[in-house]
């Protein structure tokens, strides 16, 4: 028996299979999960979402293209999504954008207005966005998460104007959990702070390579985390097991952000 029997939910966000979308579906397939995927309208997106579901092991998945920035394109999902399911348990927000021109070290005081606007809007409003759509569909109650990074707590140079809109999706994660909460609503809303990880949005951000080799180095457990990890905590915030937490954002990052001033690497054990 799967901690995810019976329950339905829409993942926005694989591109790949090295999305941090992909390793929750995977985790969320593995507990009995039945999943829709959405894809970006750009360039071969369809295509590597089908390939990724298919190796999921779904030869027919739901999909249904979305612009999370684009309402009418986001009602389209959630429509679709009614008549097809009708009733929706959960939702995996996994997406973010900024322009990469900006998430170089010494890059954020240059950050133009609309490049500012634009990643607020795809990273952090989207999840606003997404939640107002699924609540009437969520006639059971429901379950939403979404990723951030610990450059929305801390100045990570490089991360920049993302780090600004993590500090804002994840206080969004705050005010719509304390709204959807109430009885007769019984949405929970939380985020998992993740681990940088070599995906198509984590090479936008410069030196994401030292950026894991520092986690691995000043991290409690001295190493990256997997995706299938951030996958189980997923599956943990979605399922009746988190059943009295919301608002949470929980760290999948191997005790990195707990680290104040790490020692300094010895070559020992
Ligand atoms: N990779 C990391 O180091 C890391 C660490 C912590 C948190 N995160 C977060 O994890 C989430 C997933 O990113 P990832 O690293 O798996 O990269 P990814 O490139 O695999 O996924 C990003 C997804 O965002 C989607 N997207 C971008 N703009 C969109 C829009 N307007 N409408 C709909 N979809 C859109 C892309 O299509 C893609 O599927 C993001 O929120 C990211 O910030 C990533």
């Amino acid at each position: 028996m799967g901690l995810m029997d019976g329950k339905k939910g829409i993942i926005f966000g694989i591109a790949n299979e090295r999305s941090y979308a992909f390793f929750i579906a995977k985790q969320l397939i593995e507990q009995g999960a039945e999943l829709g995927f959405t894809f970006l309208p750009i360039g071969k997106m369809e295509h590597r979402v089908r390939k990724a579901a298919q190796t999921l092991g779904i030869d027919e998945p739901w999909m249904v293209e979305c612009d999370a920035n684009d309402d009418a394109s986001l009602d389209r999902v959630f429509d679709r999504w009614q008549a097809d399911h009708g009733r929706l348990d959960f939702v995996v927000h996994s997406i973010a954008f900024a322009d990469k021109d900006y998430l170089k070290p010494d890059m954020f005081h240059k950050t133009p207005r609309q490049t500012f606007l634009s990643a607020i809007d795809t990273s952090a409003y989207t999840l606003l966005a997404m939640a107002q759509r699924a609540l009437p569909l969520m006639t059971d109650g429901g379950a939403i998460v979404n990723m951030s990074y610990y450059g929305g707590e801390k100045v990570t140079p490089g991360y920049n104007v993302m780090g600004i809109a993590k500090a804002c999706l994840e206080h969004t994660t705050r005010y719509l959990a304390y709204e959807l909460g109430r009885p007769g609503r019984d949405v929970r809303v939380n985020c998992i702070s993740a681990g940088p990880f070599k995906t198509l949005a984590g090479a936008g951000v410069g030196g994401m390579d030292d950026m894991i080799k520092y986690q691995e180095m000043a991290s409690s457990m001295k190493r990256a985390n997997t995706g299938e990890e951030v996958g189980d905590a997923a599956v943990y915030l979605l399922s009746d097991l988190s059943s009295g937490v919301t608002g949470e954002t929980i760290h999948v990052d191997c005790g990195f952000s707990i680290v104040g001033v790490p020692e300094k690497p010895t070559g020992e054990g």
